[in-house]
């Protein structure tokens, strides 16, 4: 037994509805009434096949979070899960599509929910939220110009940020450049899926087109040295999720994963769970299984959980004050 569990920890890269427990998900479609049949398996964890058969089950299991009451209690009960894996600070995605259909009235009184839950559970629990406003990429580049309106409206303060997630091989990233600027003009970072079902050449768009500081996943740049070195170089971070990748089948297993050769490298990686109940994962089983896979020790895991905060979206106070809780935590 070691410590790991309970080391202070810095979380990214986690989708709101993602973190939904699936028990959670059941509860609220039977209060509605609203049959989601088949998307469970028998023993009650979420059932998909593949990655696009895994974004149609996140759709309808958003079907039951139906107001912005319903985004509190998640909210509530996913902060509650990750501070006890640790995590002190999370940032996670949002998506004006699930909060009230992009509808800016509606979308603000769901963030409003959003916040007065993070309030409670930064009282309750110790761990502080922001939020990245996130269009469906699958969805298509007009309805991602509504959530940019919708996110440069509430830019600051909880929103830090703007990113993209959904099925990479849907369009091109410069196809949603006019919603990036947008979102940069409103005073929001950018973070982008990248390199997660496409190659290095999709890294390398949002990096470039899109100006991305950091990526989501960006784990197949692997396929191409010269772009890790440039990625090292540049200081763009990953928010790596090693768990999902193996649970959707991109590695086998978490020794093959390329989280540690770029460690290694000189990447600056960060440890991420992106939809942990849907990959039977934790933020703690993701540190003890790359300490099983790569022998990583707390030192390491202490050195990426300070890169995490440094590429943190929130400001500075905000920061300093998550720092102090980590160095005195880490010694
Ligand atoms: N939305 C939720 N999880 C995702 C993932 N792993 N990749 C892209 N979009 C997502
Ligand atoms: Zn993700």
């Amino acid at each position: 037994m070691n410590n790991l569990s309970k080391m202070p920890k810095i979380e990214l890269h986690l989708h709101l509805e993602g973190a939904a427990p699936p028990a959670f998900i059941r509860g609220l479609a039977k209060e509605k009434n609203i049959d989601i049949g088949g998307i469970f398996n028998e023993d009650g964890s979420y059932r998909f096949t593949n990655f696009w058969n895994f974004l149609k089950v996140y759709e309808a299991a958003c079907e039951p979070l139906k107001g912005p009451q319903d985004f509190y209690r998640l909210t509530l009960a996913v902060l509650e899960e990750s501070a006890a894996s640790g995590v002190l600070y999370s940032e996670t995605f949002l998506s004006p599509d699930f909060c009230g259909g992009r509808d800016l009235g509606a979308w603000r009184e769901y963030l409003h929910a959003i916040t007065e839950a993070a309030t409670k559970a930064e009282k309750d629990f110790g761990i502080t939220l922001r939020g990245i406003v996130t269009p469906i990429r699958h969805f298509g580049p007009e309805k991602a110009r509504e959530t940019a309106r919708c996110a440069a409206e509430t830019a600051g303060g909880f929103i830090t940020g703007f990113g993209i997630g959904g099925d990479e091989k849907s369009g091109e990233l410069k196809d949603f450049l006019w919603s990036f600027d947008m979102a940069r003009e409103a005073g929001l970072r950018i973070t982008a899926h990248a390199g997660e079902w496409k190659g290095p050449d999709e890294v390398r768009a949002a990096m470039n087109d899109l100006g991305a500081e950091r990526i989501g996943h960006g784990v197949r740049a692997i396929e191409d040295m010269a772009l890790v070195d440039e990625i090292a170089e540049r200081g763009v971070v990953l928010e790596v999720c090693p768990g999902s990748n193996v649970a959707l089948g991109i590695y086998s297993s978490f020794r093959k994963h390329p989280i540690g050769e770029m460690y290694d490298r000189g990447v600056k990686v960060t440890i991420n769970t992106d939809d942990p109940p849907f990959f039977h994962t934790t933020m703690a089983r993701e540190y003890e299984m790359l300490h099983q896979a790569f022998d990583w020790d707390e030192a390491v895991f202490a050195t990426i959980a300070r890169t995490a905060l440094d590429a943190a979206f929130c400001d500075a106070d905000t920061k300093t004050r998550i720092l102090k809780t980590l160095e005195q935590a880490n010694g």
